[in-house]
């Protein structure tokens, strides 16, 4: 039977490009489309770029252009990324259109009606001088706890205390500066409250992953609260029905964008809607999402759906977040990596294969190593898969004018070979893409050793066109077209240009149940060359360089333009720094103080302990061990953790990004900076 599957993948923010953590889910989602449609499923693959709030409202005033001019922009380069990645969505499109306006109406009239919608007036932290409401991240102030001064209005970085915006000293705008004063206004509200028993069947019902239905049973257990949906204007997003100057929050629209994704495409290819989103629908709804955003994928939406009389979702498919080298990506470690930086410099494919590699159906965080990148992609796809093939190929196209057997000289091997696509296929519905790699690694190893047992190079000293060579190279031949076919939804590209070395239209799951026989092949070309670890380090200095924040401004005013040249001193005035070459001997984490690192620092024979706030630009580890900058005679300092005798010398723009300051080869420690 023939099952009808729509799927999506989480809507990328309009604000910024799309990066390595991003691709993990549209990766994991493209290959299992590509999967169910190489079975004969009808499946189609919908997604879209999320478009409204706050932050893209500023953004563009940022830019000097209008909303709608960066959200075209940026929509354009996040499908160029998605297509060199080989992310084939039957529809991208976007959630500031006709289509998601009228469902989102449609949705809350309907709540609304049903009587799942209170409104009610809170009070909340307004910028006078910018006449808007503020989010709590836009207010900065001092923390009521340890005094530390400019923290986000939600915690504090410095001691780790939570609490709410009206709790800081000295609260400001981070927008304009100004005072927020309280303010009142009128929210609208998502009674979540009134579809808790619905909820709890549903998250019962073997629709989301174990570890998510634990979480959501937390989730129970604390109270189901109603959810703010409004935001008061100026704000990009929809109107309200029913009021003047209130608009849909941001994230009551995105996930509806589904939908207006889905019918979209409906309209442009005579597809029934309805068929696929009235409630009793036999059709199947996959949404893959990261760990951040199950509360509004596995409580929010499947309540909004419902409370307006659609279907709900058949899956949840979580998944975790990217770490980079075992770290947080990280924007002056160069691992915050844009996927145009990647794909500049290394194969999207590879990327592909990797991260296939090391997905599993569940939320956990995957690493990508660099080194195991390197090495995976290059013994596994070059060095066994492509290998089955550019061995066998120079035999049958030198001395065999290109033409396969007519006989398999171990057809029991192929049978088994194809025999194992049953189980390949159960671990691909169930997203175990790591076990898929597992398998058809296995049996790459099982076809090279077939090879280099039947010796063919050996034979065919013996006779230029022994037809026992032609034979062990058809088997090879054949059991890599299996291989390649059920590697085809993880690496697409490789697969079509094998179809076409093999001269095969493209294939599908049922291709393989006969072997090619008698039949001509074209000429090898490499399917896949080898990484080199010098690649994958210019994808990482590119990122550095890349990475620096106000990249756009600084880009358009020049690095100088937010940080001008400070006013002279004379010389003599200069000359009273004493500035030293130290070696990093020890760095170390500050207990109670995000931003610190205590360094011990080796002048040459004088040791000095320095407290440091380089913590957000690097982990203790990567700092051991190396030479850097100090200011030698600044007069020792008391601070809460202890005293902090000299200063370390780094560059940066402002913020958390700082380059530490390195002497060149040969320099020592002691030595005067002059
Ligand atoms: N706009 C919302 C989603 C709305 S869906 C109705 C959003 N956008 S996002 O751009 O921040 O993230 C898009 C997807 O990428 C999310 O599923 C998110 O979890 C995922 N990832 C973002 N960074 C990631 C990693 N570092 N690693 C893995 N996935 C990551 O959230
Ligand atoms: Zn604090």
């Amino acid at each position: 039977m023939q099952r009808k599957i729509l799927v999506t993948s989480a809507l990328p923010y309009a604000n910024g490009p799309i990066h390595l953590g991003h691709l993990v889910e549209y990766i994991q989602t493209d290959i299992w489309v590509r999967f169910q449609k190489l079975r004969g499923n009808r499946c189609i693959y919908v997604c879209a770029d999320d478009a409204h709030g706050t932050p893209i409202m500023l953004k563009a005033r940022e830019l000097g252009i209008t909303p709608e001019e960066l959200i075209e922009r940026i929509g354009r380069e996040h499908q160029e990324d998605f297509a060199a990645f080989g992310i084939d969505f039957d529809n991208y499109y976007t959630t500031h259109s006709r289509e998601n306006r009228e469902l989102s109406e449609l949705i809350y009239e309907r709540n609304r009606d049903a009587g799942h919608i209170d409104s009610r007036t809170i009070k909340q932290a307004y910028d006078p001088d910018e006449g808007m409401f503020l989010p709590d991240r836009y207010i900065k102030g001092e923390c009521p706890r340890c005094g530390a001064a400019d923290q986000y209005g939600d915690s504090c970085e410095a001691c780790g205390a939570t609490y709410t915006p009206t709790d800081l000293n000295n609260p400001v705008s981070v927008l304009s500066g100004a005072t927020p004063e309280e303010r009142e206004s009128l929210h609208y509200f998502f009674r979540l409250q009134d579809f808790e028993d619905m909820l709890k069947e549903w998250a019962r019902g073997g629709h989301v992953q174990p570890e998510v239905a634990n979480k959501l049973e937390e989730w129970f257990q604390e109270g189901l609260r109603e959810w703010d949906i409004s935001r008061d204007a100026p704000y990009f997003g929809f109107k309200i029905p029913g009021t003047e100057d209130k608009y849909f929050y941001v994230w009551l629209d995105a996930p509806i964008g589904y939908m207006a994704s889905f019918r979209n495409w409906c309209e442009r290819n005579g597809e029934d809607f309805d068929a696929w989103w009235n409630a009793d629908t036999d059709t199947e709804l996959y949404h893959f999402i990261g760990k951040d955003i199950v509360y509004f994928h596995a409580l929010f939406w499947p309540a909004m759906l419902h409370g307006a009389g659609f279907r709900k979702p058949t899956k949840i498919c979580a998944h975790g977040f990217m770490t980079v080298d075992g770290a947080k990506m990280s924007k002056s470690r160069g691992t915050f990596i844009m996927a145009a930086t990647y794909r500049h410099h290394l194969n999207p494919e590879y990327l592909r294969y990797y991260l296939a590699a090391k997905l599993g159906s569940n939320v956990h965080d995957l690493d990508l190593n660099l080194d195991d990148f390197t090495q995976r992609v290059n013994s596994d796809l070059v060095g066994k898969l492509v290998n089955i093939a550019s061995r066998s190929a120079g035999f049958i196209s030198k001395r065999f004018d290109g033409t396969l057997a007519n006989e398999l000289p171990a057809p029991e091997v192929y049978r088994e070979f194809v025999a194992r696509g049953e189980q390949i296929a159960e671990l691909y519905e169930n997203r175990e893409f790591s076990r898929v790699i597992r398998e058809v690694m296995a049996l790459a190893d099982q076809a090279n050793q077939y090879f280099d047992e039947a010796q063919p190079w050996v034979l065919a000293k013996q006779d230029e066109t022994l037809p026992q060579v032609q034979a062990i190279c058809t088997q090879t031949l054949n059991l890599f077209r299996v291989l390649m076919v059920y590697l085809k939804p993880v690496v697409p590209k490789i697969a079509a240009e094998a179809e076409a070395f093999l001269n095969l239209e493209p294939q599908d799951w049922q291709s393989i149940r006969s072997p090619l026989l008698g039949h001509s092949i074209n000429r090898f070309k490499a399917l896949a060359t080898r990484v080199e670890r010098a690649d994958v380090d210019a994808v990482i200095e590119d990122s550095k360089a890349t990475m620096a924040p106000k990249a756009e401004t600084a880009a358009e005013y020049g690095p100088l333009a937010d940080n001008p040249i400070a006013d002279p001193v004379d010389i003599n005035t200069f000359g009273q720094v004493d500035l030293r070459v130290a070696r990093i001997d020890e760095a170390a984490l500050v207990d109670g103080a995000d931003k610190l690192l205590q360094l011990t620092l080796d002048l040459g024979g004088e040791t000095r302990n320095v407290f440091a706030g380089l913590r957000s630009a690097y982990a203790p580890e990567d700092l051991r061990g190396r030479l850097t900058v100090m200011v030698a005679n600044l007069e020792p300092r008391k601070m809460r953790f202890g005293v902090s005798e000299g200063m370390v010398l780094a560059a940066g723009p402002g913020g958390d990004e700082l380059f530490i300051l390195e002497p060149d080869s040969g320099a020592k420690p002691g030595m005067r900076v002059k």
